[in-house]
């Protein structure tokens, strides 16, 4: 386990912005128990079928809300009550904003310091994200969504691969976006040509080369929205698909991620070939994910990097990840700073082909 300062990462101890906590499909009748950012939490969906995600723990006896599935209060199904929870040892009841609203045995008012945090979260393409904020604010931006969701031409990931957690630090599985001198030693599609651009909370990658694998020229254009949701749209031959990676903190220096691909359906309606391909295509992805989730796995912490001439510019990369750890008022002048585009020396920038990929897709 690496920790911040051995980056340089200074500031919160984790990042704010939008990240993956579940998969929608995980949210059955009874509350989820997860950990992130150090801390514990209990996600559920009321009854009305919104997402709620609180504090883990009660603020009466610091009973985990999420953590009792043998108490009656559980098992009778009658912990979620409406858009609330109630804690299954003694039944006090939390509200979908966290506010301590009924205690069983108590008459008059409930005392508000027993409130517990509830945190903004959003259901999208399949997934419950949530805002993290160590100053606890409103969203900066929105999570990231896909127009191809809701298309019904597109045939969904599902269910994502849950690669579990990874004793690394997150820092480094960003530095992928920089990296252009990987693409062909660890994903044998060298690249051809390469381009970086940071906007705000946004860094985009832009890149193509043959990959031996497919025996076609692969496109992709991928992006952090915030630093812990991956998009990357990819062409290869007839193939269009969308990939998702998502990383979010556990403690310092370890991180969960989850990984899928959406895949396009040459017509309408979808059959269960094209089902069968999507699953390949999803398939294919993770192998590919898999070559840099095993160098992750057994590399040592890069807290430095011994960087050359023509390599990935992983100092601006490391620069925009660090924002997210930085307070609010230091935002405007390191995105000032930041902001552009930039390619590699030896690598031409995105050609027309590329622009024309972009433009449709
Ligand atoms: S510990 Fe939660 S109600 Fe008592
Ligand atoms: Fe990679």
């Amino acid at each position: 386990m690496t920790t911040n300062a051995e980056y340089g990462i200074e500031g919160n101890t984790f990042p704010r912005g939008w990240f993956v906590i579940a998969e929608a499909s995980e949210l059955g009748k009874e509350p989820l128990p997860l950990r992130f950012f150090g801390k514990d939490f209990a996600l559920y969906r009321g009854e009305s079928g919104r997402v709620v995600l609180l504090d883990a723990y009660c603020s009466h006896m610091g009973t985990h809300l999420a953590g009792a599935s043998s108490a009656s209060l559980a098992i009778e199904g009658k912990q979620i009550e409406g858009d609330s929870i109630r804690c299954p040892y003694h039944g006090w009841r939390f509200d979908p904003d966290g506010v301590l609203d009924d205690i069983p045995y108590h008459e008059g008012p409930c005392p508000s310091k027993g409130n517990l945090r509830s945190y903004p979260v959003r259901e999208v393409m399949g997934c419950i994200m949530m805002w993290h904020d160590p100053e606890f604010g409103e969203p900066e931006f929105e999570p990231p969504t896909l127009a191809e969701w809701d298309d019904p031409q597109w045939v969904k990931w599902g269910p994502l691969d849950h690669l579990g957690k990874l004793d690394i630090h997150p820092i480094e599985i960003v530095d992928n976006m920089a990296d252009a001198r990987h693409l062909g030693p660890t994903h044998g599609a060298p690249c051809e040509y390469f381009e970086n651009e940071w906007n705000n909370h946004v860094y985009m990658q832009r890149q193509g080369g043959f990959h031996k694998g497919y025996q076609a020229m692969l496109r992709s254009r991928t992006w952090y929205t915030g630093p812990g949701v991956l998009l990357s749209r990819q062409v290869f031959g007839d193939i269009k698909t969308i990939e998702l990676i998502a990383n979010t903190p556990v403690d310092e220096g370890t991180v969960q991620v989850w990984h899928g691909a959406l895949y396009r359906a040459p017509a309408l309606p979808i059959t269960d070939e094209d089902r069968a391909a999507a699953r390949e295509v999803q398939a294919g992805a993770l192998q590919a994910f898999s070559s840099d989730f095993e160098i992750w796995k057994n590399k040592r912490a890069a807290t430095s990097i011994l960087a050359v001439r023509n390599d990935g510019r992983f100092s601006q990369g490391r620069t925009w990840y660090k924002q997210f750890y930085a307070a609010k008022d230091q935002l405007p002048a390191i995105r000032e700073r930041l902001n552009g585009k930039i390619t590699l020396g030896d690598l031409p920038p995105p050609p027309a082909e590329h622009i024309e990929f972009e433009e449709t897709f």
